[in-house]
């Protein structure tokens, strides 16, 4: 098994150039299977999760032709779509259960394994299964599956408990080829759901608001192929807005949408941190005055996300006063704070709360990645750590992020990949 070893390093400095989006791209790749035609997806990061995606696709009865080198891949649905994600590709990656909705609506039925929790919580699915059903979809669980049938589909109204990302996407592919008018409320605003309507109304769908917390779709009879690039990831530049700020760095980040990220940059300049808009992208500068602490609370877009609160602790107990940071969209998120503690850190939770004492001098020591954003977490303290820290389950850090490694060596970071 591949590890990390890191060094401290000295202030990070220089260009880095973000990958498209993740979470943009695999509900993307999903949503190609609501055409018989030819889709080609521009911008796309080569991550496990993508090539997970491609996999699950390819066992539906998509032809996928990955160009990892050039970022790109083209999807055609073949002769006939198995309408069955099996247990195996489910459990390897959680969002393949955005391929239920694009099946549902081109098959009339669709059977998924269940995804089951992870280690940052129980991640039910009740809120998709809620839209299919105001869809005219009946639900039947059983062995661990989950099959949702229709005859047909006809629009209905759902309102989301929580504006769930998955649901919102779900709901949204599944009422594109239904009969009449769907409604979400309560959707989710995140700029990939913005993404992934984008996609479908190149496809000839009609989805409007998109990007506010009221989704209207109105169903049409087919959809046709496209050309689409995938949005920067903003989780992968608020990672390297925090590397430039934990080392007291200097970087420029280029390929990046200012608006997506503001929640974290608004915090970055709290602690006493200078982010500019460049015409290349962002410049953050963490070198002109000591860093100051600062609370957060997680929250749905366009609150402060969630998957920078890991990475945002490592950086809160290094900088001067104690913080707060109260985790609200998972409920077991916090499994990144014992490996920090065992670094130095002095972290203490308190149900959602975790109560982070600044100014401490972290040394390095042999930890896990215990999840994909945990991992960037360990990466980051591991660079301010004295001696050295081994990284270990970098596998999940390889989910999420494109060339991680490379970029930060290239930005001055003493990392190595290297196996057991
Ligand atoms: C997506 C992102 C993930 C991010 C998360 C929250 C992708 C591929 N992944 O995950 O990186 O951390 O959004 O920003 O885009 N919930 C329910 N019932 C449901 C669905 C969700 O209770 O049916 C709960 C979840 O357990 C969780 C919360 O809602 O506590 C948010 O989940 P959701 O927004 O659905 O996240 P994902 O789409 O899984």
């Amino acid at each position: 098994m591949a590890k990390y070893i890191v060094q401290k390093s000295g202030p990070l400095v220089g260009t880095v150039e973000i990958s498209g989006a993740k979470n943009a791209v695999l509900p993307i790749m999903a949503a190609s299977l609501l055409t018989d035609e030819e889709c080609e997806i521009l911008e796309v990061p080569a991550l496990r999760d993508v090539d997970a995606m491609c996999k699950l696709l390819h066992s539906i009865g998509s032809k996928v032709n990955e160009d990892f080198d050039n970022n790109r891949i083209h999807i055609k649905k073949g002769n006939i779509l198995f309408n069955e994600a099996p247990y195996e590709l489910v459990k390897r990656m959680r969002a393949s259960i955005l391929t239920m909705g694009p099946l549902l609506a081109r098959t009339g039925r669709a059977r998924i394994a269940l995804p089951g929790g992870c280690a940052i919580g129980a991640r039910p699915i009740d809120l998709h299964l809620k839209g299919f059903q105001a869809l005219g979809a009946d639900i039947e669980q059983g062995h661990g599956y989950v099959e949702a049938k229709a005859k047909k589909l006809t629009g209905g109204s759902v309102y989301l408990d929580f504006p769930s990302v998955g649901a919102t996407e779900n709901i949204m592919m599944a009422a594109a080829l239904a009969e009449g008018h769907t409604i979400i409320e309560n959707a989710a605003e995140e700029p990939e759901i913005v993404d992934l309507a984008n996609f479908m109304n190149k496809m000839g769908a009609k989805v409007k608001g998109a990007g506010t917390d009221t989704i209207r779709i109105e169903g049409v009879k087919e959809l046709r192929g496209t050309k689409h690039s995938v949005i920067p990831d903003r989780i992968e530049t608020g990672t390297f807005m925090v590397a430039a700020a934990i080392t007291r760095g200097d970087i420029i980040l280029k390929n990046v949408v200012p608006d997506h990220v503001r929640p974290v940059v608004a915090k970055l300049i709290e602690c006493g941190v200078s982010v500019e808009e460049i015409e290349e992208g962002i410049r953050v500068r963490a070198d002109l005055k000591p860093l100051v602490s600062t609370d957060i609370k997680t929250m749905p877009y366009p609150g402060f996300p969630t998957d920078m609160q890991p990475q945002f602790m490592a950086l809160l107990t290094t900088v001067k006063g104690p913080s707060l940071v109260v985790e609200t969209v998972f409920e077991n998120r916090y499994m990144h704070v014992g490996e920090l503690n065992r670094m130095g850190a002095d972290i203490k939770i308190e149900g959602r709360t975790a109560i982070i004492q600044g100014e401490r001098k972290l040394q390095g020591a042999q930890v896990i990645c215990t999840d994909l954003r945990a991992g960037a977490a360990m990466v980051l303290a591991g660079l301010m750590a004295e001696g050295i820290t081994e990284i270990s389950e970098i596998y999940h850090l390889e989910r999420g992020y494109a060339s991680f490694a490379e970029k930060f060596h290239l930005l001055g970071a003493n990392i190595k990949k290297v196996q057991d």
